[in-house]
């Protein structure tokens, strides 16, 4: 499936929040140190592999930029990024989804079980793809609650498929 980059949509979250894919310029200091952050990077692969440095972040965007079968999405409130979303793998199928919200002050706050609801929504209802699924460690209970409440569930199947050790996939089944 491919898509136009030019047609994504600002998603709201809200008065003062929205979910918009994310350009270079929008790579802040603060982006770049909540990904060194031990409590955020714990279970992301990319960051827990290498320090992260402004170059490092804006390859990313870029990247993901340039990917026909990815977007990602920035979370901002009053202004300011706090967090990202990435849908990718998308085909007509399925897409997966990952997340991160680098700036701790807000985790427990309902951000991420607003962002997974939305973006499912614009997933299967904008670009017609049929079921939206995440990777996520086992250990990762704060990332199995999020996605738990925005109703994913493990799939089994899925994840004996998988065949990577610790973690699970799990698919939007609402
Ligand atoms: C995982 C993460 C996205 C959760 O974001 P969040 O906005 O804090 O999550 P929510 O507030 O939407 O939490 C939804 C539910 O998850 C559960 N939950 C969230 N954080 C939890 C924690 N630290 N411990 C236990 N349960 C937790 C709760 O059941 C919560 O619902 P409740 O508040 O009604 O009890 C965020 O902590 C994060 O970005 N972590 C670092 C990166 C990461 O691990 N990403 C996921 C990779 S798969």
């Amino acid at each position: 499936m491919t898509f136009s980059k030019a047609v994504i949509p600002i998603i709201s979250l809200g008065e003062s929040a929205f979910l918009r894919a994310l350009a270079e310029e929008d790579v802040t200091s603060e982006y770049v140190d909540g990904l060194n952050d031990p409590e955020v990077y714990r279970f992301l692969i990319g960051p827990s592999k290498q320090r992260q440095t402004i170059e490092l972040v804006r390859n990313f965007v870029r990247d993901n930029q340039d990917d026909p079968h990815a977007i990602l999405f920035g979370l901002f409130i009053d202004n300011t990024l706090r967090g990202t979303s990435r849908l990718h793998d998308i085909s007509n199928e399925s897409a997966y989804l990952g997340i991160a919200l680098f700036d701790r002050s807000i985790w427990g706050q309902g951000w991420a079980t607003r962002m997974i609801r939305k973006i499912v929504r614009f997933a299967i209802g904008s670009l017609g793809v049929k079921k939206v699924l995440a990777g996520i460690e086992k250990e990762n209970i704060a990332s199995q609650g999020a996605f738990n409440k925005a109703g994913f569930r493990p799939n089994q199947l899925l994840s004996h498929d998988l065949k990577v050790v610790g973690v699970q996939i799990w698919e939007c089944i609402k």
